[in-house]
């Protein structure tokens, strides 16, 4: 997907803003903005340990730019959950500064779209469910993942009627 102007009900001024598919361009960027956003233990998370197996998606993963620089990021990656394709999600990052204008959840709503048009049985994450009950997300109780994590913060969203039972693993 081409960059293109986020809505005008995100709250800042169009013309600066812009979302696009990620690209190797945008990396350094995100890195950045993932280091200020999480801090040294980013990889200590048990979310890095699916990034490690699952391979990265990038049509269905984006920034938002102001004036080309990443102010946002969502990241996807395609894994399993028993013989069910999903799309892991995350990390997810605005910066501080342009936090409370909508960006995140358009950014949650864009990955999760695109994960739905590209098949994905469903999106899991871990995260909470106050912010990503928003999109529609609800605890997934029978989905396991690889490492210590709160099972109340294991998330999922599903597009089709799919049983979500195991753990997180690799595609076959
Ligand atoms: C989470 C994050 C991406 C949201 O970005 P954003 O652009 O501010 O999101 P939105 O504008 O769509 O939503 C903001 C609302 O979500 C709320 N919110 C943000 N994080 C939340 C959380 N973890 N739990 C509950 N509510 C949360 C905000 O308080 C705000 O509430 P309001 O609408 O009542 O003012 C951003 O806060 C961020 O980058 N945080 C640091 C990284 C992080 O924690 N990522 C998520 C890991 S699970």
């Amino acid at each position: 997907m081409s960059s293109e102007p986020i809505s005008p009900g995100s709250g800042r001024p169009a013309p600066a803003l812009t979302f696009a598919s990620e690209t190797p361009a945008h990396a350094a960027g995100i890195e950045a903005l993932l280091d200020r956003a999480f801090g040294p233990g980013r990889f200590a998370k048990s979310s890095e340990r699916v990034r490690e197996f699952a391979d990265f998606a990038p049509e269905m993963s984006f920034c938002a730019l102001e004036n080309g620089r990443v102010i946002g990021t969502v990241r996807m990656w395609r894994a399993a959950v028993g013989d069910q394709p999903v799309a892991f999600f995350g990390p997810i990052a605005v910066e501080e500064g342009d936090r409370r204008h909508g960006l995140g959840m358009a950014l949650v709503e864009r990955a999760c779209a695109a994960a739905e048009a590209a098949g994905e049985a469903a999106v899991v994450l871990v995260g909470d469910v106050p912010y990503f009950g928003r999109a529609g997300f609800a605890v997934a109780p029978d989905v396991v993942m690889p490492g210590p994590v709160d099972p109340g913060r294991v998330l999922s969203l599903s597009f089709a009627d799919v049983e979500l039972r195991g753990a997180v693993c690799p595609r076959a």
